[in-house]
């Protein structure tokens, strides 16, 4: 039966406890790293970079720098969304020869839009910058949480853990990056408590208002 989004929701959790038995099927992760690409982005220019982390001995390390979080090292496999460090003329640049190849633009309609954004990125500072693309990676963990409830992938998204340690235990700043999220997917223990807990929520009247 084919289930509602809303129930696909409901089903997920932020698990705490994985069954390091089960691993994704290669064809799972291919999907998840499909919905990433597929993630929109402010001016369509995905700042942001996705690792897939599947190897038991580097999982375990990064326990240490996840406040002890044992999902990172149950897991089936470790995501971390990066924000890129440079958003320069070069890569807005890079962006818009894409644009021309995928969609036959002549240089002539596009190099107004591209001038525009390259004088407006370059006024602004590194950290207006990194809060920007940091907006980006929260957006693609949003859309990973949800393709994840809906592919039947078990998640957790955490903020709970060192960038900076994470950054050099996986080499990051060698490649440009530096890492704002991370999301272990797999499947749950048959132990985890958190499975059987009520979903806290408030009521919609308190989160939404509807004006007419
Ligand atoms: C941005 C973000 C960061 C989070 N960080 C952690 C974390 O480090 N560890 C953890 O166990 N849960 C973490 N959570 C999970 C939340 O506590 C959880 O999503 C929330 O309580 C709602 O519960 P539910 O996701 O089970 O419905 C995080 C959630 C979000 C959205």
């Amino acid at each position: 039966m084919k289930m509602d989004v809303l129930e696909h929701m409901k089903w997920r959790y932020a698990v705490k406890k994985f069954d390091s038995e089960k691993l994704l099927p290669e064809e799972k992760v291919e999907r998840l790293k499909e919905a990433f690409n597929l993630t929109a982005t402010s001016y369509g220019l995905q700042p942001i970079t996705l690792l897939v982390i599947k190897s038991k001995d580097i999982q375990k390390r990064l326990v240490a720098h996840s406040f002890e979080q044992q999902q990172v090292a149950q897991a089936s496999h470790i995501l971390v969304i990066c924000i890129k460090n440079t958003i320069d003329a070069d890569y807005i640049s890079r962006y818009f020869e894409q644009i021309k190849k995928m969609r036959n633009v002549s240089d002539e309609i596009l190099e107004p839009f591209k001038n525009d954004l390259v004088d407006s990125f370059s006024k602004k500072d590194i950290e207006e910058i990194k809060r920007w693309s940091t907006n980006q990676a929260y957006l693609a963990m949003g859309n990973l949480l949800t393709v994840c409830a809906m592919e039947k992938i078990d998640s957790c998204p955490m903020e709970g853990f060192e960038p900076e340690a994470y950054d050099r235990l996986l080499k990051l700043k060698e490649k440009g990056l530096t890492s704002v999220l991370v999301m272990p997917v797999g499947y749950r223990a048959d132990d985890d408590m958190f499975a059987g807990f009520k979903k806290v929520r408030k009521n919609l009247d308190e989160s939404v208002i509807d004006i007419s």
